[in-house]
């Protein structure tokens, strides 16, 4: 079950030059989807190279609670026999989503509007996050939903007999929104219509035209995007390879590029330009960075990344590009520390509610190990170049994000950095330590502080 115990304090200890060739796994948000539209297609869905982090895990389970057929392979390889659109039966159970808010926020919008009920709930982090910008315009389609005050989990919905095709303008950028919208608009007799004033991470879009769905993406002059589908439509089973993940990329490739001497390269990476605003940002900053041999997998563009050390320089990073690099912002705080001059963060408001707030965290992660920031409530500046940084015990907020993220410090401080909790990295990263290890990184165990037991 996606059930997180156990604490495993780690130390991450100022390491030579990171040498040589890795791949990320496979990427979170495409592998979500894909078991998701996998489950609802008529036929056998395979998919190589999906993530087996427990978010993804997660997912696998609550398509077989609904009644799809979800079977591993092998390393990765994964089939699924999908019950066709409108066929997703009442789970017996509770669904339980773990750390995993992408998971359950696509699942509500995927039962949401089949004419059953489901309860979803989550591990202390999921639980705190808000699910009122899916369950309201659910809502509006007739689901009748009970939540925890604030519409937080645990959550049940109880989807209608006949759903009601929406238009729905998003209040927040979010792809996550977006795509459970889309999802239940699969089994939905008309149009639903999903306006996004600015353009996120566009998976769910592509994945649906590939499974055959009768979408329709009209891009406006001011970036608005407008996405229409058609719903009650069958889906194809398709074959689907998931390229590398950015958003793991990104601790290698910062990795590589503040610890001196690295010379790394990141293959198949996931390039897709709703996702890749951390390269441009360390284009920006002065990094040695190469995008070798790009190619098309699976209608996504992939490249190998290649980053070696250098240098950085201190920039601000406008608001318009946080979409595309949400999740890379704490990994972004670590280069800035390195780099000279200031980074300044502008409208990041989104990072608090992530897994953890990120702001709050990232902030509180570089003042224990004597790097200045300052925290404004939709933004983070830092102050790069500082000197004796590292020493400090980073509070994780059972958020893999900020765990791989002061892990990198650690690597390249003058002093070691220590996370109270690393078991968290497994959600999207399971061979995260291997992986780096196998560059050379070096990582210490250590006794969890006395707070985190
Ligand atoms: C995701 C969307 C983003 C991102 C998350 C994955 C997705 O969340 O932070 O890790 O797969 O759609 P929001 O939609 O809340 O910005």
């Amino acid at each position: 079950m996606p059930q997180h115990d156990a604490t495993r304090a780690l130390r991450a200890v100022r390491t030579g030059p990171l040498k040589g060739v890795v791949r990320p796994p496979g990427d979170k948000s495409i592998s979500h989807r894909a078991l998701m539209l996998g489950a609802l297609a008529v036929g056998e869905t395979n998919i190589a190279g999906l993530l087996e982090g427990a978010d993804v895990i997660a997912t696998g389970e609550a398509m077989r609670a609904f009644g799809a057929s979800v079977t591993r392979l092998d390393v990765g390889s994964w089939r699924v026999k999908g019950v066709g659109v409108g066929g997703l039966l009442e789970p017996e159970g509770v669904i339980d989503y773990g750390n995993a808010g992408t998971g359950v926020r696509l699942a509500m919008g995927l039962a949401g509007s089949h004419a059953l009920a489901a309860t979803f709930t989550g591990d202390a982090s999921l639980v705190r996050r808000p699910m009122g910008r899916v369950l309201d315009p659910l809502r509006r389609m007739g689901v009748q939903v009970v939540a925890r005050s604030g519409d937080r989990l645990p959550a049940s919905l109880r989807g209608p007999d006949v759903p009601i095709p929406i238009e729905y303008r998003l209040p927040v950028a979010s792809a996550q929104v977006k795509s459970a919208l889309l999802l239940a608009g699969l089994n939905v007799g008309g149009t639903t219509t999903i306006i996004e004033p600015v353009a996120t991470r566009d998976h769910t879009e592509r994945m649906l035209a590939a499974f055959g769905a009768a979408i329709d993406v009209e891009a406006g002059e001011d970036g608005t995007r407008t996405i229409r589908l058609d719903g009650r439509q069958d889906l194809k089973a398709q074959q689907i390879t998931v390229p590398g993940d950015p958003s793991s990329a990104a601790f290698l490739i910062v990795a590589a590029s503040i610890v001196e001497g690295s010379d790394v390269t990141v293959g198949n990476v996931l390039l897709n330009a709703t996702r890749a605003g951390l390269i441009e940002t360390l284009v920006e900053m002065g990094a040695d960075l190469v995008i070798e041999n790009r190619r098309t997998i699976g209608g996504e563009e992939v490249g190998d990344v290649r980053i070696r050390a250098k240098r950085l320089k201190g920039v601000t990073v406008p608001a318009a590009r946080a979409p595309s690099m949400i999740d890379e912002y704490p990994i972004l705080a670590i280069a800035a520390a390195f780099a000279e001059g200031d980074t300044l963060m502008e409208g990041i408001g989104e990072m608090r509610v992530k897994e953890s707030d990120r702001i709050a965290a990232v902030a509180a992660g570089l003042a224990a190990n004597g790097i200045a920031a300052e925290e404004g409530p939709e933004s983070l500046l830092v102050h790069g170049g500082g000197s004796g940084i590292g020493g400090g015990t980073v509070a994780t907020k059972l958020d893999h994000r900020i765990a791989m993220s002061f892990l990198i410090l650690g690597l390249a401080a003058e002093k070691p950095v220590t996370v109270d909790d690393a078991n968290t990295i497994a959600t999207s990263f399971p061979e995260f330590q291997a992986l780096m290890a196998g560059l050379g990184a070096r990582f210490e165990d250590v006794e969890p502080p006395a707070a985190t037991k």
